[in-house]
């Protein structure tokens, strides 16, 4: 197998903390980094690397795992721009704008949907992501959500079947009916296409008796959990998401102290959604809380035309240090280590022999640039399994 040397590298991020200076970054200075069949080979010091059949200089930048986005809604047509300035202009988000994307979504051509999600994805990739978790929920019928997993699953393996993102308004007046049917023939076409099972479980959205009922026949139908939930208010997310061992409990706005200890001991991660925060001019969640009870955390876009029109991962990097008191090295690991914890991945997240050679490398020569630069791309160049992308 060919084998390719990454050299030249000022500063190395492996998140693996067996590794370099010890920190949970596990960072090596004046290193390298050898690929071989797209996976990591061998990382050390520049001067030990051994002869490989290509090179890639680095020049001095900074190399990273490449992000892991673990929370996307990417396959959607239209924007809500207006409802955006609204916010601004003291309005509050309800989730009630999700129809208008619905109905947009359904009258789109499948072409359509897949070059719009294509457009962000290669925005994402442009500022370092390589692996995407998307999401449905813009169909919340049969055969549009299942329009909606098999364009995402054109794009990446970690897709996740969302029925229960709202009560679509052809069942106002049948709440119980809707759930039977996401239970029932939705999840049964969407299941195929699918790796996840996820419920917006929320004011306006589904109580807790809703989310328990399609959580089970989700995992019922061989579809692992994860959950949206605490975005709006306070509720019973974290509680749920610990009683199914969902991989994680996403947004994690309102938290009591009880709910983040429920999580860590449960070793459910809490993904935090700062562009949400952003774009609904909500209060952040206390990542410090989380971080500080030993909860782990991760950071991920949302990306949806709602609340959070984001593809930026480095962004929200910036948002997490600034806004929420992350470290710059926290809001790192959280960005790429996290968000494979999220998807319970061991093999993407992290630089060190065994895993894919999924990386960043910066035109700047720390991580720490990531959020003391907000707004300049400093993503020089993506690789996924050692390949250009
Ligand atoms: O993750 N919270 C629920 N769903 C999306 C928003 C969807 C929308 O407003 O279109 C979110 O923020
Ligand atoms: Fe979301």
């Amino acid at each position: 197998m060919r084998t390719t040397l990454f050299t030249g590298i000022g500063e190395l991020v492996t998140c693996d903390a067996s590794l370099g200076d010890g920190s949970a970054l596990g960072i090596l200075r004046d290193a390298a980094l050898v690929v071989e069949g797209g996976a990591v080979a061998w990382v050390g010091r520049t001067q030990d690397a051994p002869a490989t059949d290509e090179q890639v200089e680095c020049a001095g930048g900074c190399v990273i795992p490449g992000f892991v986005d673990s929370h996307t809604h990417l396959v959607f047509e239209g924007e809500r721009s207006a409802e955006f300035a609204a916010r601004m202009a003291g309005e509050p988000y309800t989730g009630g704008g999700i129809i208008t994307t619905v109905e947009a979504t359904r009258a789109a051509p499948t072409d359509r949907l897949r070059v719009g999600a294509a457009r962000r994805l290669a925005e994402m990739i442009a500022q370092g992501t390589t692996t995407v978790e998307i999401k449905s929920g813009y169909g919340l019928d049969v055969l549009e959500e299942r329009r909606m997993l098999i364009v995402a699953s054109e794009l990446t393996a970690e897709t996740t079947f969302l029925g229960a993102h709202v009560v679509p308004p052809e069942y106002a007046s049948d709440r119980a009916g809707y759930v039977d049917l996401v239970c029932g023939e939705m999840l049964a076409t969407c299941a195929p296409h699918a790796r996840w099972i996820d419920v917006f479980c929320d004011a306006g959205a589904f109580d807790e008796d809703e989310t328990r009922r399609v959580l089970t026949a989700g995992v019922a139908a061989g579809l692992l959990p994860r959950l949206h939930g605490n975005q709006l208010g306070h509720g019973p997310g974290a509680r749920i998401a610990a009683e199914f061992r969902a991989a994680s409990l996403d947004h994690c706005t309102y938290l009591t102290d009880k709910d983040v200890e429920v999580l860590r001991d449960a070793g459910v991660v809490a993904t935090l959604l700062p562009g949400a925060e952003f774009g609904t001019r909500s209060p952040y969640p206390d990542a410090r809380r989380l971080l500080d009870a030993g909860a782990t955390v991760a950071i991920a876009t949302d990306c949806n035309p709602g609340t959070s029109y984001v593809t930026s991962m480095p962004w929200c990097i910036a948002l997490a240090v600034r806004e929420m008191r992350m470290t710059p090295a926290e809001a790192l690991h959280a960005a790429t280590a996290g968000g494979a914890a999220a998807l319970r991945r061991s093999d993407i997240g992290r630089l060190s022999p065994g895993a894919w050679a999924d990386l960043a490398v910066l035109n700047a020569p720390s991580f720490t640039h990531l959020a003391y630069r907000p707004g300049s791309n400093l993503v020089a160049r993506t690789f996924r399994c050692g390949a250009r992308v």
